[in-house]
């Protein structure tokens, strides 16, 4: 890995053993992209790569007899209004009413590392040998102000890391209007656009389509979530490449609020990549002496299709952008009350919720939504953290310390961006909520948004907390946020400052998350809002897990979990095994298929035990003891790979595996039962081809003799070798596991599925 400047050809080349990211400096001192993908060998003349040539109507930005027009120039940081018709990637709007910029070349800086750019949650390094990182310091002189692009390449993964950084220097007070965080552009436009897009209990489900001339993008204007309808991340593939092969370009925005991610296709077949904070809504005074910090966006280069993509995402997201303790630790495995009570709930029914989970063996009880002032319902009591002793009559104090009793440790649920009209808090202080005065403030579940861009609004919730925090004995915290802003303004910002409101916003949530897990480092935080509406990678900053959907039935969740796996590694999903008739979609579906979906994430429970026969208790425990035995390999070491499709047919499969490749976990769920089928064949990717493994499935993987003919014929079938059988990792992989679509009828039809467990056999 290493960051080069070749002086000669003022060529910047930063590259791993698996990609190069080439740009220079130009004659007329802006930056120009020239390459990016695949690693090249680094040499000082990729001049050649520049594309100049006349065109009519074209605007020619150098003196003649120079051709360099910036619409037909792959540019590293587009700017507005000299001649590039495409969209910018930011605009400076200055004193004299103008747009008009020319940001040049001034300086550059290559070292060791990476550093962070706090307050915005990003990518990091733990030693300075793991990333090599390059500043590339341009200045307008009209409008006074330096523009600095910031790059890392990682060592150790196929990664660049890009945002930017405006310093005002001069006099002069300029306005930001859009400042996003990266612009790549290609030259050509054979890809398809793939992108994660949905609604509540749908979030994340995969979407293709084809690039075409013009733009089309995606965006979150949502405020206070990067929303469940886009998820701030999109690739451009090859139309050939599929989850095992081909060439992908991923772009993931380290950011939790409104964002854009787009492509625009130019007439000459150029193709542009800009992603950052969405500029509606967006405007930045920007003083002397002040700076604005974008926030990162980390780009994944994969020849190897989709499945290597998400990898890489899995394995940085997972060890450089989490952290703290729960970084490097297997998840405990939780029962949530939400499902099994809703409000409704005393004391007394929480600790028999919680005795239960303790007798299966659960580690965690979670309390959720209810348990704080007049919260007996959702149009009361958001804002007031302290505890309803109605319900608890020992405040959540005495509760933590008697579910620690039964020897489980204590969850709380909270909403700390939220207020609801009556509420304590509303009543002492109407005017701490987004909205213009003197108009309808629109609601949502009947609760409005704290003006978290208020520094003494994020310091009261803060002290209200703590407080709760501090006096119980509380091991893990889900924060929710279960409404989107609208009428974004703040009654304490100055007219001028009503375009940074928004960012500000997100900031206040950054600030109260920092403080939180900077005085209890212990406890484990969960993101949630209204389920999956703000799963994002800033989020696993300060929450390593969130909850990733309200949907919690097994087979809408395969849909969800392979969406989400895209970008998020399996160990920051929220996944539970929930009661049946399921309770947003009313299907039922076997107790075994939901463990073996939640299995692939953080696993839980969210329905009350003591509603269960022994028989599904039994069940349950083994389903526990599964977990705990192979939740090393799924949320730390595995590698996921996604096999088979839940939107492009009736089956999807994924596995697991571990790095050195002597263990994997692998899953095949069906929707909808076939009669009479064929037989199906479940081709393993990611082992080792002459290695020889031992698979065990909850079925028989091979061909079985029908009961009747077996006892005519006097067979002895042996059941256990049937659901133990040796076979190389060529096999597993090439020929693949044969499913008999018969032993499905046997596991419940509909909605049934298969775990296999594969070890290397001993040497
Ligand atoms: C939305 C969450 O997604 C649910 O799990 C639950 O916590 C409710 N909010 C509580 O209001």
């Amino acid at each position: 890995m290493a960051v080069v400047f070749h002086e000669s050809t003022k060529v910047f080349h930063l590259f791993n053993q698996d990609v190069s990211y080439i740009m220079r400096i130009m004659e007329n001192g802006q930056m120009e992209h020239l390459y990016y993908g695949k690693a090249l060998k680094d040499k000082a003349d990729f001049l050649y790569l520049h594309e100049e040539t006349m065109r009519s109507l074209m605007s020619v930005c150098m003196p003649e007899p120079s051709l360099l027009s910036m619409q037909y120039t792959k540019q590293e940081y587009p700017s507005y209004g000299t001649g590039d018709y495409r969209s910018p990637a930011f605009t400076v709007l200055q004193e004299n009413g103008s747009r008009i910029v020319n940001y040049t070349y001034a300086s550059h800086t290559i070292y060791k590392g990476k550093k962070d750019i706090l307050p915005l949650p990003a990518t990091y390094v733990e030693s300075d040998s793991e990333a090599d990182s390059l500043e590339v310091r341009l200045h307008d002189e009209v409008a006074g102000t330096d523009l600095v692009l910031s790059y890392t390449v990682y060592a150790d993964f196929p990664v660049i890391t890009r945002h930017a950084r405006f310093e005002q220097k001069g006099p002069q007070t300029v306005v930001l209007e859009r400042a996003l965080s990266a612009s790549v552009e290609f030259n050509d436009m054979d890809f398809e656009m793939v992108h994660l897009a949905g609604a509540w209990a749908r979030e994340r489900y995969v979407k293709n389509r084809k690039l075409e001339m013009g733009i089309q993008s995606i965006q979150s204007m949502c405020g206070t979530g990067s929303s469940t309808d886009h998820n701030p991340f999109l690739a451009l593939k090859r139309p050939h490449t599929t989850e095992s092969q081909g060439e992908v370009y991923g772009f993931s925005f380290v950011y939790s609020g409104n964002f854009l991610a787009q492509t625009e296709v130019s007439t000459f077949d150029m193709t542009r990549v800009t992603m950052g904070i969405h500029p509606e809504g967006f405007a930045w005074e920007l003083k002397q002496g002040e700076v604005f910090q974008t926030p990162e966006v980390v780009m994944v280069y994969s020849d190897g299709g989709l499945n290597k993509m998400s990898q890489a995402y899995h394995r940085l997201y997972r060890t450089r952008l989490m952290r703290g303790k729960w970084r490097d630790e297997v998840r405990p495995i939780l029962l949530n009350n939400w499902e099994a009570t809703y409000f409704d709930f005393t004391e007394e029914k929480i600790l028999t919720i919680a005795k239960k989970a303790k007798e299966v063996g659960v580690e965690l009880f979670v309390l959720d939504d209810g348990w704080f002032g007049t919260r007996n319902d959702d149009y009361h009591g958001l804002g007031d953290w302290f505890v309803n002793t109605d319900k608890l009559p020992d405040g959540i104090t005495g509760l933590s310390k008697k579910v620690e009793e039964t020897g489980l440790k204590f969850g709380l649920w909270v909403e700390l961006e939220m207020v609801n009209k009556d509420s304590d808090l509303y009543r002492a202080h109407p005017d701490w909520i987004i909205g213009v005065p003197d108009r309808f403030e629109s609601h949502a579940r009947h609760q409005h948004v704290l003006d978290f861009s208020r520094k003494e609004v994020v310091d009261h919730i803060y002290g209200m907390i703590s407080k709760v925090i501090r006096e119980a004995s509380i091991s893990y915290i889900k924060w929710d946020m279960n409404r989107y802003m609208s009428e974004p303004y703040s009654r304490s910002a100055k007219p001028s400052e009503q375009g940074m409101v928004m960012h500000r916003y997100i900031l206040g949530v950054y600030d109260l998350y920092t403080r939180l897990t900077t005085e209890f480092p212990d406890i484990l935080f969960e993101s949630c809002a209204s389920g999956g509406a703000r799963f994002d990678p800033a989020m696993l900053y300060f929450a390593p897990q969130a909850w990733t959907s309200d949907d919690t039935d097994a087979s809408e969740r395969t849909k969800i979990q392979y969406g989400t796996s895209y970008v998020y590694p399996l160990v920051s999903m929220g996944s539970h095994v929930s009661a049946v008739p399921n309770h947003q979609l009313q299907r039922t579906t076997p107790l075994e298929s939901r463990a073996n979906v939640a299995y692939f994430g953080t696993f839980g429970y969210e329905l009350d035990l003591n509603l269960l026969s022994e028989g599904e208790l039994e069940q349950v425990k083994s389903q526990v003891a599964f977990m705990k035995a192979h939740r090393q390999l799924i949320q730390m070491e595995g590698d996921f790979y996604r096999l088979l499709s839940p939107f492009e047919g009736n089956e999807t499969a994924w596995m697991v595996v571990s790095q050195d490749k002597s263990e994997a976990i692998a899953a095949f769920y069906q929707k909808m039962n076939k009669v009479n089928g064929s037989w199906l064949r479940l081709r393993l990717q990611g082992l080792c081809a002459d290695t020889l493994y031992e698979v065990s499935c909850n079925m028989k993987p091979s061909l079985v003799l029908d009961e009747k003919l077996a006892e005519v014929y006097g067979i002895q079938e042996d059941e256990e070798a049937f659901q133990v059988y040796r076979a190389y990792g060529s096999e597993l992989m090439y020929a693949g596991i044969p499913i008999d679509r018969k032993e499905l009828t046997k596991k419940g039809g509909d909605f049934a599925s298969l775990l296999y467990t594969i070890k290397k056999v001993a040497d």
